[in-house]
């Protein structure tokens, strides 16, 4: 475990996306003990909703997109055999259901031109609200406009995403470090760029501070990816040799701002700019969905869960894990007498304290 000269390096030979999804598959790499904070407020229930279910309307419109609910299966994968298989699975069910996807980083598709087919799903996923994916460190390492520009127009991607990702970077054995200067790169390429851009996080959330500082961007919007679901810094700490690393990944593995913090730093000064705000990082159910939505959020992505189901159970599964998701959501609206997620956001969030039980998870 700990290597002589320690100088960081992964652990195996095995593809880095592959490692990546066996550990996220085989390792505790979640839950840990800090959760996204939504079990610290309840909805109030309504026994008079005055509403059939089945008037009640979970869809919504976003960049120019109808999606049957305000759902997206959040950035995960592409670059290996194994990855590309999960990616049409996802998509496919993305398709099904009316739902929006994220691809995982297209680095590769630059480097491997083997690999790009991997990350294209257009053929089965042709209506999808479809986001691509770089990190933005890679901005510093070689990758510029022309890079970036191929990657949306070869995937087909409605929206593209750069994640920031300084810990996982300063965990990963390989990791690209150097985040100087990244501010003006974006303010500059954004604008050339032929689809919208988000900024996203990869589980440690954004802080006000960070959100200041980017909402003068010329984006159109962020996703939160805050703490209290898949964990970065512990994921690398699987991969490395490293004694240092690996120490250094586990006692950072619950290091962010957790999910509900983190969206409503958003909300708050994002507030007026017409900007959109994702919320993720640990959304598991329907009723996180509805929460998120309620407290201001305009999609909510959730990743690990549909990983799992993709891989484990194919198809059908991924379906059904999506479906559930929807019919909770749907519930929660018929439940809060909300017809229409702009009714959802007028529901009253309860924290916890006031109605005399401590915050558990829901489920
Ligand atoms: C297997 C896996 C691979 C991921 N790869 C990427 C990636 O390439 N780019 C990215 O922006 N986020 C990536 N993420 C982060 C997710 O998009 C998301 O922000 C994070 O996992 C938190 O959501 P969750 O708790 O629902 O998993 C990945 C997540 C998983 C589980």
């Amino acid at each position: 475990m700990h290597s002589p000269d320690e100088s960081p390096r992964p652990n195996s030979t095995e593809d880095r996306k592959d490692a990546h999804l066996r550990i996220c598959l085989e390792e505790a790499i979640a839950g840990l003990d800090v959760t996204t904070g939504f079990e610290r407020v309840r909805f109030e229930h309504d026994a008079l909703p005055e509403l059939a279910l089945s008037e009640v309307d979970t869809s919504v419109e976003l960049f120019g997109k109808r999606l049957a609910a305000p759902l997206m299966i959040g950035a995960m994968t592409g670059g290996t055999e194994r990855a590309g298989r999960i990616n049409r699975i996802l998509a496919e069910a993305a398709e099904t259901c009316g739902i929006a996807m994220a691809l995982g980083s297209q680095r590769k598709m630059i480097e491997q031109p083997a690999v790009r087919a991997t990350f294209k799903v257009r053929d089965v996923a042709p209506n999808v609200l479809l986001m691509g994916n770089v990190g933005a460190v890679q901005l510093n390492y070689g990758v510029g406009l022309d890079q970036v520009r191929f990657l949306i127009e070869e995937v087909g991607a409605d929206l593209f995403a750069f994640h920031l990702n300084p810990l996982q970077e300063a965990v990963q054995p390989e990791g690209d470090t150097d985040f100087r200067g990244l501010v003006g790169k974006l303010e500059a390429l954004v604008p050339r760029l032929p689809v919208p851009v988000i900024l996203k996080e990869v589980g440690a959330g954004f802080s006000k501070k960070t959100l200041r500082r980017v909402v003068s961007l010329p984006i159109a919007g962020i996703e939160t990816a805050g703490v209290g679901g898949t964990s970065w810094s512990k994921i690398e700490s699987f991969r490395t040799d490293s004694w240092v690393q690996q120490m250094t990944g586990r006692r950072l593995a619950t290091w962010g701002v957790p999910t509900m913090q983190s969206l409503q730093a958003a909300v708050s000064i994002f507030h007026g700019t017409g900007k959109a705000i994702f919320c993720s990082g640990g959304i598991r159910t329907g009723l996180e969905v509805a929460k998120a939505v309620a407290l201001g959020a305009d999609l909510v992505c959730s990743a690990l869960p549909f990983l799992k189901a993709a891989s484990e159970g194919g198809l059908e599964a991924t379906i059904l894990t999506i479906r559930q998701m929807m019919a909770e959501l749907r519930t929660v609206l018929f439940c809060t007498g909300s017809r229409t997620l702009a009714e959802l956001r007028q529901a009253e969030l309860v924290p916890v304290e006031d109605m005399g039980f401590r915050g558990t998870r829901e489920t």
